[in-house]
């Protein structure tokens, strides 16, 4: 069952009617450009097949309720909540997501109550940016059932841009995770057969073509079912040394960094800071090296920068984990032509650039380092650009 059906059939389990209507949102993976989002740099991610979908239907009322069915079977509901009464921090756990996308969407006018229900196969915890499909998929759901359909024409339409915005806040104001841009963009804008090549300051995109099965190759996802979070410290940390490294350097994101300045840079910085800003100023650089190679129909190429960008996040930005490392080196070892972690890391996904014959002798051999070294199966999936948001035909 797709997830827009699986959506339904749960809608209807819960509230004993159909819904209004389904809107859906996909996970994500970064092919590279991390942790540059948020120094205005550059991204490339592309969406995954897996999708979280939101039935929905309009409430007479100014309350929002939402039940999610999880892998378990399971529904958890987050209960009748008032929308005119939300505010940050007042919600816990996974409710807060849909909460805070209703909390920005009343201060542009959309105060509608709404039952909601979640069904959908982003693995969540997985680094995977299944908490902003869920969020994209609320915001289009809320649209929807005040007549606003993405891309249509109707008066105060919003554009996929701002709706990313939108969650941004949602998640940076409400939920307290003091994340950019990249993942709402993606679930939002990414296309079929493209990965998204964003420039975060300027918001200028272009879906560059990424068609590894014709090349013969097969990006695998390796989900190293190490849990993962941002609302927690790690990556706030991050941020937040890499916004004092751009005021010490008086510029106004590292973007401005060049390359070619890089060592002089350096040697004005504190110790701790300069990795972080080694990293960003280089993985810029392996943005724009990859989109090159893509556009000169040079996929295979594009391994050894993958690579370089792994390195980079576990030396120098120090996001990668055990797990991460472990996926990567076995994946290389037997015969990947790149692979590095996605997402923002400690914990959750790995991707693997490999040869279409080798694909299952990587993932054979990253699952028998896992079980080698005492942990989990991971899960392994080869993934093809999908198409953004949007809403379902049922
Ligand atoms: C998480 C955040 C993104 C981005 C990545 C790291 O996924 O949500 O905004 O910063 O980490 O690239």
């Amino acid at each position: 069952m797709s997830p827009a059906a699986e959506a339904a059939a749960a809608f209807a389990t819960v509230h004993s009617s159909a819904p209004s209507g389904v809107w859906s949102a996909p996970g994500r993976v970064n092919l590279i450009g991390e942790h540059t989002d948020y120094n205005d740099g550059y991204v490339l991610p592309f969406a995954l097949p897996h999708r979280l979908a939101a039935a929905a239907t309009r409430r007479s009322d100014q309350v929002l309720n939402v039940a999610t069915l999880g892998s378990d079977g399971k529904f958890q509901y987050s209960g009748n909540l008032r929308i005119a009464d939300l505010s940050p921090s007042d919600i816990e756990g996974w409710a807060a997501y849909p909460a805070g996308v209703a909390w920005v969407m009343r201060d542009h006018g959309f105060d509608r109550g709404a039952d909601v229900v979640i069904a959908g196969d982003v693995p969540s915890g997985a680094g995977l940016s299944s908490s902003h499909a869920l969020e994209c998929a609320v915001a289009l759901a809320l649209l929807g059932l005040s007549g606003i359909e993405l891309d249509g024409d109707a008066p105060g339409t919003p554009t996929r841009p701002e709706i990313a915005r939108w969650v941004q806040r949602s998640e940076n104001d409400f939920v307290g995770a003091p994340t950019g841009l990249l993942d709402q963009t993606a679930s939002l804008c990414c296309t079929e057969s493209n990965v998204l090549f964003l420039d975060v300051r300027s918001g200028e995109m272009e879906h560059v073509p990424f068609d590894a099965a014709a090349a013969g190759m097969r990006v695998l996802v390796i989900d190293t079912r190490a849990k993962h979070s941002h609302a927690e410290g790690g990556y706030g940390e991050r941020r937040r040394g890499t916004e004092h490294a751009a005021e010490l350097l008086d510029v106004k994101a590292l973007r401005d960094v060049e390359l070619a300045d890089l060592p002089s840079v350096l040697k004005t910085l504190p110790d701790e800071l300069g990795p972080l800003v080694r990293h960003v100023v280089t993985e810029n650089q392996r943005v724009l090296d990859t989109v090159e190679l893509l556009h000169a129909d040079r996929l295979a190429e594009i391994g050894p920068l993958l690579d370089a960008s792994h390195e980079s996040l576990r030396d120098d930005y120090r996001v990668s984990s055990v797990e991460l490392d472990l996926a990567v080196d076995a994946a290389r070892e037997a015969g990947a032509l790149g692979a590095r972690m996605t997402g923002g890391g400690f914990g959750g996904s790995a991707i693997a650039l490999v040869r279409a014959g080798d694909a299952a002798r990587v993932e054979e051999s990253v699952s028998l380092a896992f079980e080698r070294g005492g942990l989990r199966r991971p899960r392994v999936f080869s993934a093809v650009p999908s198409r953004g948001a949007g809403r379902d035909k049922l």
